[in-house]
């Protein structure tokens, strides 16, 4: 087995498939993500945006090869299989215990924001710190202010999620996902639920978390200034696979192929 090194890719996608039933959503697909590198998903609805997050964050698992002589894809990440563990030699498609240990590099938020509603603030951020990690209650409320502070929300520990605003919820959401200390983090239109006038506070401490750490990023967003801002490398995709991918200065100004050109033309229309 390799042994991770830093000047590897942090997430190597061989070949993934993924089908839902009869629907092939993910064909092949083959992509790589460097280390502290913030990649911008975009595409039109359906073409696989949220199944490449989900896959990585293990709630959904890739598709094994039709054919069972045949080879099927693998998700690495830190330069280890993923989706897939070693067993004699060979890579077999990971069990529970191996991915509860794996996903503990990757957190994500999501568009609705699924806090836990029964908690408060602080709560909802020490919760898996203290399940998941062990860490002493001590240690986890003092991770939870920090970041909560980090998010403008040290005014609201004690409130619980219905008293919250669908911005600080989404807040709180960015604050638990990063107080598990996660390598990489996923953020699936994590503005798109908002009311308008709240999607810049959110925009705000996400641009501050890029430029204030080196966490590895994928964001699907239709907030292209703020792709621009943040994002190092655009990818487009259409049926699950790579249109084109470039920096962000050439994908928005100068894309080569027309389905980029044609989506783009209609978010910015929006
Ligand atoms: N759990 C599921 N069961 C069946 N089909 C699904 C499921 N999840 C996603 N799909 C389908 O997979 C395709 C890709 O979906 P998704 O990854 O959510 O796209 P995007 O995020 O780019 O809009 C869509 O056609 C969607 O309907
Ligand atoms: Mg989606």
């Amino acid at each position: 087995m390799q042994n991770p090194t830093s000047d590897q890719p942090i997430i190597r996608f061989d070949r993934v498939d993924k089908r839902f039933g009869d629907l092939l959503v993910l064909d092949k697909l083959n992509f790589q993500v460097d280390p502290g590198e913030r990649v911008t998903l975009i595409g039109p609805s359906g073409s696989g945006k949220t199944t490449i997050l989900r896959l990585l964050m293990t709630l959904e698992k890739v598709t094994p090869a039709q054919d069972p002589a045949a080879e099927g894809g693998v998700i690495y990440v830190e330069g280890r299989p993923y989706s897939h563990m070693e067993k004699g030699g060979r890579l077999v498609v990971a069990n529970e215990r191996y991915l509860r240990q794996a996903r503990q590099k990757v957190g994500m938020v999501f568009q609705q924001f699924n806090l836990f509603p029964n908690m408060n603030v602080l709560r909802n951020v020490t919760e898996a710190q203290v399940h998941t990690l062990k860490r002493g209650k001590d240690e986890a409320e003092s991770k939870a202010k920090e970041l909560l502070d980090l998010v403008g929300l040290s005014d609201r520990i004690d409130h619980y999620p219905s008293q919250l605003s669908g911005g600080q919820q989404q807040r709180v959401a960015i604050a638990r996902a990063l107080a598990m200390d996660p390598d990489i983090l996923l953020l699936d239109e994590v503005t798109s639920a908002l009311d308008p006038e709240l999607v810049n506070d959110v925009l705000g401490v996400l641009r501050d978390i890029a430029d204030t750490t080196s966490i590895t990023m994928l964001i699907v967003t239709h907030e292209m200034g703020f792709a621009r801002d943040v994002s190092n490398r655009v990818m487009m995709f259409d049926n699950g696979q790579i249109v084109e991918q470039g920096p962000p200065e050439a994908m928005f100004s100068e894309p080569q192929e027309a389905r980029t050109q044609d989506f783009l033309r209609a978010v910015l229309a929006e």
